[in-house]
C-alpha cells in the first residue's frame, strides 16, 4: 500500500477518502494516479473541477473528489496549504468526518486517536460480542468506547491499520477465517458461536429497479452531452440525454427526452443495454443513436468532438456508451 509510511499528511488524507467505499486493490492505481497529478494540496486546489472529476473517473461515489477538491482550496487559502493537526480544524473540512478526522491524525500525525471504519465495527462487534445495532446510535458509542479504550499510546497509527487490516482479510463479513485469527482466544462472538450474526444491522431496504432510455446524438463529428447539476449524484458530470421511462423505452424515449432536456430527437438503431447498480437503485439503460430535430440553447449541452469524449468525466453507465460509439 503505497500510502503506508508515506512521509506526506496529505497522501494520509487521499487514501483514506479513496478507501472510504474502495477496496485497497482497486484504489492503489488511481492514488498513484492521483499523486502525480496532484502531488501536494496547492496543485489539487488549482486544479480544474473537471481534471479532478476525471483522475476519480471510475471510483465512484464522486462526492468524495468534489469534497476534497473543496476542502484542497480552503487548506490552501486558510490553512497555508498544510493539513492542520487541529482535530476541530480537520473535522470542519468538507468530506473529512469522525472516521477521517481518526485516521488522519493517528496515521499521519501520530496522535492517540481511534477511529472506526466498517472493517473496525465489525472487528470490535464481535471481539465484544455487542448485541447493540451497530448502526444506532447507542451501538455506535459502544463502538467508538471499545475502539478508544485499547489504544495503545504512541501506536494508535498501527493499531488503527491493523484492526482495518484484520478486517479485510481474517475478519470478513461472510465465513470469517476465525481458525487463523490471531485475536481468536479474544473473541467473545467466537466463544459464543454469533460471530456471523456480528455486527447487527438493520435490513436493507431493496433498491428499486428504473428503466433509463439515453439518445446519442451525432452531427458531423460531435456528440451532444448534458453536464449534470453540480449537487447529488455524479454532480458537475457529464452524460448522454437521458430520461427514466415508465415501460418501453423504443416507445417512450422521444418523449421523456423532450420533457427532460426540450430537444426534439428521432429514435434511429439501438446501441445496446446496460445495466448499473447504483447506492440506492438499480438502472438498466437502452441507448439509442437519435437524429436531432431541434436543440434547445442550453448552457448544460455541450457538441463534444468524438476524439475528446475521454476528457468529459462520465459515470460507468456514460463511459459504456461513449466506448460503444467510438
Ligand atoms: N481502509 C481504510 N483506511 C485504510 C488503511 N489506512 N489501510 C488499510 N485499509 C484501509
Amino acid at each position: 500500500m503505497p500510502w503506508r509510511d508515506h512521509p506526506d499528511s496529505y497522501a494520509v488524507w487521499v487514501s483514506e477518502i479513496m478507501l472510504q467505499q474502495t477496496r485497497v486493490e482497486t484504489v492503489i492505481p488511481y492514488f498513484e494516479k492521483w499523486m502525480n497529478l496532484f502531488p501536494d494540496i496547492v496543485s489539487l486546489a488549482n486544479a480544474d473541477e473537471q481534471v479532478v472529476l476525471n483522475a476519480w473517473e471510475g471510483l465512484g461515489y464522486y462526492s468524495r473528489a468534489r469534497n476534497l477538491h473543496k476542502a484542497a482550496k480552503i487548506v490552501a487559502e486558510k490553512f497555508n496549504g498544510k493539513l492542520p493537526r487541529n482535530l476541530d480544524d480537520l473535522r470542519s473540512l468538507p468530506g473529512i468526518g469522525r472516521y477521517t478526522v481518526g485516521a488522519i491524525a493517528s496515521i499521519a500525525f501520530k496522535m492517540d486517536e481511534p477511529t472506526l471504519d466498517g472493517n473496525l465495527r465489525r472487528v470490535f462487534s464481535r471481539l465484544y460480542d455487542v448485541t447493540e445495532f451497530a448502526d444506532s446510535p447507542v451501538g455506535e458509542k459502544i463502538l467508538w468506547d471499545l475502539a478508544a479504550q485499547n489504544l495503545p499510546k504512541g501506536k494508535a497509527g498501527d493499531y488503527n491499520q491493523a484492526l482495518m487490516d484484520l478486517g479485510a482479510t481474517i475478519c470478513v463479513p461472510k465465513n470469517p477465517r476465525c481458525l487463523l485469527c490471531p485475536l481468536m482466544e479474544l473473541c467473545k462472538a467466537r466463544e459464543n458461536g454469533t460471530q456471523e450474526l456480528r455486527p447487527v444491522l438493520r435490513a436493507k431496504k431493496a433498491s428499486p429497479q428504473y428503466v433509463h432510455a439515453a439518445g446519442v446524438i451525432i452531427q458531423r463529428g460531435r456528440v451532444l452531452l448534458n453536464q449534470r447539476p453540480a449537487g447529488g449524484l455524479l454532480g458537475s458530470m457529464w452524460e448522454f440525454p437521458t430520461a427514466r421511462v415508465a415501460e418501453d423505452p423504443v416507445k417512450e424515449l422521444v418523449k421523456v427526452i423532450n420533457a427532460a432536456y426540450r430537444l426534439k430527437v428521432k429514435r434511429k438503431e439501438a446501441l445496446g443495454v446496460i445495466q448499473h447498480a447504483y447506492t440506492h437503485f438499480k438502472v438498466t439503460v437502452h441507448a439509442f443513436l437519435c437524429e436531432a430535430v431541434s436543440i434547445p440553447k442550453d448552457k448544460n449541452l455541450k457538441w463534444v468532438k468524438l476524439g475528446e469524449l475521454n476528457e468529459y468525466p462520465m459515470g460507468k453507465v456514460d463511459r459504456q456508451i461513449a466506448e460503444k460509439i467510438k
